[in-house]
């Protein structure tokens, strides 16, 4: 008895908040809440259900905060976090790299254009009342795509991606395709859990695709009855975008997109 009491002490100290060693760094409105939900599904990994925004917001408050806000785990599970905002800011790979230079780095992409559409009707269920062409084109030429505006900014992946490469190898750098989250989240989840080093639990038994959201919603486990959707703040309907507006964005992307497919050694086939 004495000594079961001691394999339970130990396992309870075991059970404990743990530094992430893995994120998914972004991008924002690129599939990066699907993400994280698939990959809870797996009995190997935890995370926190908000976004902890620690490198980029909450810096200040020093490490210990940071693995205060993990969920505790056992020795065997990963610990994720995921926060969009870490993409774009300057800063966050050093950060990060201070913290654990293993650490592995998710980076869920998109159709930049389909990104920013995605964002902007994020700000109009906020509330907001400009329009995309307000948002994305310039004041004074409404026929120029402003390079200043912020949802523009966040769709030019080969830029951020080149200050995550200064601290950070490309194989550190899992690259998610956010189309292919929503058309085959299995082979998505082949990849991840392959680079994760987890065992691949989670496969296609873990998916319905629910055709009245349009998504593959979720089940806890394969023989569950009603799969969980994301909440209505993910697979939002997009508004009516201007086709002019459409399509300048398109040709302004166009080539910014062929630089960050062969940076990556990946053909994303973006509009
Ligand atoms: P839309 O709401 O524009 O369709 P993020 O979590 O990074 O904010 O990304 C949100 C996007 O995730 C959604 O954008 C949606 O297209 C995409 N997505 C991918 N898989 C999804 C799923 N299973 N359920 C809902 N949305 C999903």
């Amino acid at each position: 008895r004495k000594g079961s009491k001691k394999r339970n002490r130990k396992r309870t100290t075991d059970f404990m908040r743990r530094l992430p060693q893995a994120i998914i760094i972004g991008v924002k409105k690129c599939g990066t809440r699907a993400l994280l939900e698939y990959l809870r599904l797996h009995p190997k990994v935890v995370a926190p259900g908000p976004e902890i925004h620690f490198f980029d917001r909450s810096y200040n408050k020093g490490l210990e905060w940071y693995r205060k806000q993990m969920p505790k785990s056992l020795p065997e599970q990963v610990t994720v976090e995921k926060s969009p905002s870490y993409f774009i800011t300057p800063g966050v790979p050093q950060r990060i790299k201070n913290m654990s230079s293993s650490v592995k780095l998710l980076l869920a992409v998109r159709d930049p254009v389909q990104r920013a559409i995605s964002d902007h009707a994020q700000s109009l269920s906020n509330g907001k009342i400009r329009t995309l062409e307000e948002r994305v084109m310039k004041e004074t030429n409404k026929r120029e795509v402003d390079p200043e505006s912020y949802i523009v900014k966040i769709g030019m992946y080969a830029r951020h991606y080149r200050q995550w490469l200064v601290h950070f190898p490309k194989s550190q750098i899992l690259l998610v395709s956010g189309e292919e989250l929503v058309t085959d989240p299995a082979k998505v989840m082949a990849d991840v859990q392959k680079f994760l080093n987890l065992e691949e639990v989670i496969n296609e038994d873990y998916f319905f695709f629910n055709e009245t959201k349009g998504f593959p919603c979720l089940k806890r486990d394969p023989n569950e009855a009603v799969p969980k959707c994301l909440d209505g703040s993910k697979g939002r309907p997009h508004p009516n975008v201007d086709p002019v507006v459409l399509e300048t964005l398109r040709r302004y992307y166009k080539p910014l997109n062929e630089e960050f497919y062969k940076l990556v050694g990946t053909d994303f086939h973006w509009s």
